[in-house]
């Protein structure tokens, strides 16, 4: 057997594609301005004014447990939590830097805090970690104008790695930000990608240190399905309107938005890594813990449909979208089309049609070539967000050949069954 270097992709654990929902957590100094994560940067802030804030991050309401918590009432699987942002605040004892939790404040080490609680819930841990730092001048004057500070400075990036990776058990995820304006080569990154996968076994590493990840990681909006990374995918997503960090008033997304935005991701095959920004106290916004409080709720009755499904089959909806498990097919009804809906491309036999969530049944007529007409639905939508019809079908689902790619990509003729299509439309074209 071949061993590919530990730098390059490695294959994710099952539990990844399975969880599809994770929480992403950014805190940090910044929270105590209230204005996002990037006010020292884009604001200009002088750096001396800013580590000031060090002294005052006394978070008298911190309880990782709360947001673990909110994490599993929301259906949450997975956490990720900014160990270190782009302001280089280091929320656990990094001995390479006093610009860090442990030495400032409370002199707490909230990344062990973070793990401990969150593992203690049963949810996987993850680790962002920016090598983008804005604490130190070197950073900004790269290895060519800094040749001997830069070397120190990645130096230091690789001891924070190798202190992550050691000092709070496994970790699931190690999450990188902030590759620009250096490169990979810069970075060292192959070397920082191997240290971290001969520290913590089965970890998994994301695309954002100038080298291929693991999984791809989208931000804040996710592609159409015929330009879906062919990687394991995550997009990554506010709750907010804008900012990571928390930010006064700000606009929350609502229950229905995220319960459908998680459901298209779901279909196209990807996980949603949807943010929330502590406040300078510590605790979650009360928004969102509300917001997951739903969102959790429409999840406990519709799961099914959601964790460990694959993804669609065909691009023949027109009412919503697609999700399958062996002798299952999930329809997750967006737009409800009244007392009629049609799904054209299933080759599976359907056996029994109904609601997911009160069981009752749907009648339902099944033609030849893949169509299939649900009656009797109700006028109105049993759940405005997302109601989802459950189909017990024969088999593993599938679907046509012609249902399964769109017109426009331009293979009609590739295959006999899409071949037979063209010429039964042709047919039918013509007795019009
Ligand atoms: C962007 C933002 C950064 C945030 C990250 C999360 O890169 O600049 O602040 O942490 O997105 O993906």
């Amino acid at each position: 057997m071949t061993q590919t270097a530990p730098w390059k992709p490695q294959p994710v654990p099952a539990w990844f594609p399975r969880s599809k929902f994770g929480l992403f957590i950014h805190w940090g100094l910044y929270a105590l301005l209230e204005r996002g994560e990037q006010s020292l940067y884009r604001e200009h802030l002088t750096p001396s004014a800013y580590r000031t804030l060090a002294d005052r991050f006394k978070p008298a309401r911190f309880d990782p447990d709360a947001w673990a918590r909110t994490a599993k009432a929301g259906g949450m699987r997975y956490a990720l939590f900014t160990t270190k942002h782009h302001d280089g605040f280091c929320l656990w004892d990094s001995p390479g830097t006093p610009f860090n939790a442990a030495r400032t404040g409370l002199n707490r080490d909230y990344v062990r805090d973070y793990v401990r609680a969150f593992r203690r819930a049963g949810i996987k841990v993850g680790l962002y970690f920016s090598t983008a730092d804005w604490s130190i001048p070197a950073y900004f004057e790269g290895p060519a104008r800094n040749p001997a500070g830069f070397r120190d400075f990645i130096r230091t990036t690789h001891e924070q790695v190798r202190e992550l990776c050691t000092q709070y058990g496994k970790i699931d995820l190690f999450w990188f930000d902030g590759v620009w304006p250096h490169s990979a080569a810069d970075w060292r990154a192959k070397e920082l990608v191997s240290m971290i996968r001969a520290l913590q076994p089965g970890i998994i590493i994301n695309d954002r240190v100038g080298l291929p990840g693991d999984i791809t990681t989208p931000e804040q909006g996710f592609p159409e399905q015929q330009f879906k990374p062919s990687t394991p995918w995550e997009c990554c997503m506010t709750s907010t309107e804008k900012w990571w960090g928390w930010h006064r008033g700000v606009a929350w997304k609502s229950d229905r938005a995220v319960i459908r935005t998680l459901s298209q991701i779901t279909e196209l095959g990807g996980n949603l890594v949807f943010n929330v920004g502590p406040k300078p106290d510590g605790s979650f916004p009360a928004e969102f813990t509300r917001l997951m409080k739903n969102v959790g709720g429409w999840l406990d009755k519709n799961g099914e449909a959601i964790y460990g499904v694959s993804q669609t089959l065909c691009d023949t909806t027109t009412f919503g979208l697609m999700t399958c498990k062996p002798g299952r097919v999930f329809l997750h009804v967006l737009y409800w089309p009244g007392a009629e809906l049609h799904l054209a491309g299933l080759k599976n036999k359907v056996r029994a049609a109904r609601f997911l969530v009160s069981g009752k049944p749907i009648p339902f007529r099944q033609e030849s070539e893949g169509h299939l007409h649900l009656s009797g639905l109700p006028g109105r939508p049993p759940d405005p967000r997302n109601t989802v019809i459950e189909l017990t079908v024969t088999g593993t689902p599938q679907s046509y050949d012609w249902a399964r790619d769109r017109i426009w990509t331009g293979a009609l003729d590739k295959t006999r069954e899409r071949a037979r299509a063209i010429a039964a439309r042709r047919a039918d074209w013509s007795r019009t």
